[in-house]
């Protein structure tokens, strides 16, 4: 089986790009390992502080934020990074040629359960004239990402990268550390009969985005005229991964609620890097209004509604938005 290497070689990756992927998906490896020590390792439950999104921490996304930050801090590739789990940009080596944003762990609630969880990240080039604590060389929209990608921590450890030419799946072979390509150029089904929603939000949602859940339920007796499934992680890592194995739509839309006039999830580690991965797997990534990766960030920890998966059940989606105007 192919390696990460000859891979990224093969989608003309730079050098130096792929010394920072193999560096922070070392980390990954960490991350993998302590995850799977669970409760023997004394790593589940929460910690008595939050974060910047108002979350109470768990001890895994502080481990997790830790062992990220500490290698790519010392690798000397990276100028600065942000995370969820810091209010700041923190700043790296002033030679460093990117920037790193990443969700250290996603689907944090899950590791109650033994449940799905993964990492997150998007890679950008990191400005010359950029001081590393400037958070202004941050504000690039996706469309300037040079790689993203997700390691899911499941009944197999598992890689999704894209650099742009491809979203290619690996998995991790712990019996000698690497990560093989086990698929090669994924493609979305453009159809779908899937959809991932928490529906316990539906009484907050917008009217066309009642709308539209309302005609998927609907099934056969519905304007769809098919049944459709419905499923939940809870984790975005895994309802991505779902959608990237066979296809679906995954929404995170915008509500009523405080603090989620925008949704919940966040556009530099959560949203951009899940959009590049789709669209590369020829699928399509909106917030409703636009391409999620053309959003120009106006924070590093800004939120933005996510509509992600397979192309003409985004698009039906969409339509239901502008039917409204
Ligand atoms: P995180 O654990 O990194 O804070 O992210 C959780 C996110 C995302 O992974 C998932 O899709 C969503 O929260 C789940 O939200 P609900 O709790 O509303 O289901
Ligand atoms: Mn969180
Ligand atoms: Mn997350
Ligand atoms: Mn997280």
């Amino acid at each position: 089986m192919k390696r990460l290497n000859s891979q990224l070689q093969q989608d003309g990756a730079q050098l130096e790009l792929i010394l920072l992927i193999r560096t922070l998906l070392a980390a990954c490896k960490e991350i993998s390992f302590r995850v799977s020590q669970g409760a023997l390792a004394g790593v589940l439950g929460s910690t008595l502080s939050e974060n910047v999104q108002g979350e109470t921490q768990k001890k895994l996304d502080v481990i997790s934020n830790q062992i990220i930050k500490d290698t790519l801090c010392e690798s000397g590739y990276v100028k600065a990074m942000s995370s969820e789990e810091e209010e700041h940009v923190v700043p790296c080596d002033p030679n460093g040629k990117y920037l790193v944003s990443f969700d250290p762990l996603d689907g944090s609630s899950n590791t109650e359960i033994n449940s799905l969880i993964g990492t997150i990240f998007s890679i950008f080039h990191a400005p010359q004239w950029m001081e590393p604590d400037d958070p202004s060389a941050f504000i690039q929209p996706g469309t300037q990402m040079v790689a993203a990608a997700y390691v899911l921590y499941g009944p197999s450890t598992m890689l999704a990268l894209t650099t742009g030419r491809g979203t290619h799946l690996y998995t991790l072979d712990k019996t000698h550390g690497g990560f093989l390509l086990t698929q090669a150029n994924i493609k979305l089904p453009v159809q779908t009969s899937e959809f991932a929603i928490n529906a316990a939000n539906q009484r907050h949602w917008s009217a066309p985005m009642q709308d539209y859940v309302a005609g998927l339920m609907a099934g056969k007796d519905g304007p769809r005229n098919k049944d459709f499934n419905m499923r939940w992680v809870a984790a975005m890592v895994g309802d991505i991964h779902r959608v990237l194995c066979r296809g679906g739509i995954f929404m995170y839309p915008a509500d009523s609620r405080e603090r989620a006039e925008h949704g919940k999830l966040r556009l530099l580690y959560e949203a951009n890097p899940m959009a590049f991965l789709i669209e590369q797997a020829g699928g399509k990534a909106s917030t409703g209004e636009k391409r999620i990766m053309e959003v120009v960030p106006t924070d590093i920890h800004q939120r933005v509604p996510v509509i992600m998966g397979s192309a003409e059940e985004v698009a039906y989606c969409l339509s239901c938005f502008s039917d409204d105007v």
